[in-house]
């Protein structure tokens, strides 16, 4: 039988990690959560309670087993802690810098020497193999973990096993997303796997229309969003995933796949230089006055 952890640590208590923590725990995983920045804990517990509190509306999670899944998610002070809480699966879900996932693979992988212990990566386009290669002898035991944002309504995790991992930690990655009520897909090691490959330049075209002049935005989304039945339209959806994030993986794929056709396009750099970065900064194609 497939290998499933008692106890998930999570890296990084933003959106992503946040996200992980509470579909970890309703599917009944004690977890572990870090983060670095203060602040971060106390924004994580407010968004797993308003989200908790929607699906309990809409009848996909019981009051009680909302109040269960809050109460196995315990927030912890250092990495370290999530050792000593006896973690035996680790999810990083910190911010997208190669370097900062590197340095943190190669520290975990001396902090968890259990064979038995997965370091997965939720990355969205870094190489799985660069990060496994950090890892150093836990090389075997590093897998892509890509999970979409909003975590606890998107149904994939997108499973990508590095040059170096071993057969039967992808297995028990595909059992875990499974665990979590997701439907997990492998795809292989390349610049942005297959999901940003295929929506990051979709996006930057998008960026592309609107700096030509093609149309304004609300007309760029609203055609994508009609004729294409697209939940969100492309400019709408790269604000709510972050136009910075939008950039640093277009610079992935144009330095990955050896190919200048992936440069992020002028408009969108530009956004970014000027500091609008979409929902989280509270404007960037559009305005969120609220956020
Ligand atoms: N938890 C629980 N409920 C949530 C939620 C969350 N985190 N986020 C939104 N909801 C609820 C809302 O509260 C709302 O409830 P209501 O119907 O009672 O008001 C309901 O979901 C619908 O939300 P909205 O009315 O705000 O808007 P939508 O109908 O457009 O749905 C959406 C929101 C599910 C985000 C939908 O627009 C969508 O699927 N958008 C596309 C998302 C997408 O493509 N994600 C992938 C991004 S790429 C990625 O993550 C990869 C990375 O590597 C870049």
């Amino acid at each position: 039988m497939t290998q499933l952890p008692t106890k998930v640590g999570v890296l990084g208590a933003g959106q992503m990690g946040g996200g992980i923590a509470q579909v970890a725990a309703v599917a009944g995983l004690q977890v572990c959560v870090y983060d670095a920045f203060p602040g971060a804990v106390e924004k994580c517990r407010g968004v797993h309670k308003k989200s908790l509190g929607k699906l309990v509306e809409k009848g996909k999670v019981t009051q009680a087993d909302a109040d269960a899944s809050l109460a196995r998610i315990e927030f912890v002070a250092s990495v370290e802690d999530l050792k000593s809480r006896g973690c035996d699966w680790i999810v990083e879900a910190v911010i997208e810098d190669a370097k900062l996932k590197k340095d943190l693979f190669a520290r975990l992988a001396s902090l968890f020497t259990d064979e038995r212990v997965v370091l997965a990566t939720n990355t969205s386009s870094i190489s799985i193999t660069e990060i496994a290669t950090a890892a150093g002898p836990a090389a075997g035991r590093v897998v892509g973990m890509h999970f979409f944002n909003p975590v606890p309504l998107m149904q994939l995790v997108e499973v990508i096993p590095a040059v170096q991992t071993a057969p039967g930690v992808t297995e028990r990655t595909i059992a875990l997303a499974t665990k979590m009520g997701k439907t997990p897909l492998k795809a292989n090691d390349r610049a942005g796997f297959i999901s940003n490959r295929v929506l990051m330049p979709m996006l930057n075209e998008a960026f592309y229309a609107w700096m030509e002049g093609v149309a304004e935005p609300e007309a760029i989304d609203g055609i994508m969003k009609l004729g294409c039945n697209f939940p969100m339209g492309p400019l709408r959806l790269a604000d709510f995933i972050g136009l910075d994030t939008c950039v640093n993986i277009m610079n992935v794929l144009a330095d990955g796949l050896n190919n200048d056709r992936y440069r992020a396009c002028p408009l969108l750099k530009q956004l970014v230089a000027a500091g609008r970065l979409g929902d989280k900064s509270g404007r960037g194609v559009y305005e969120y006055p609220g956020k």
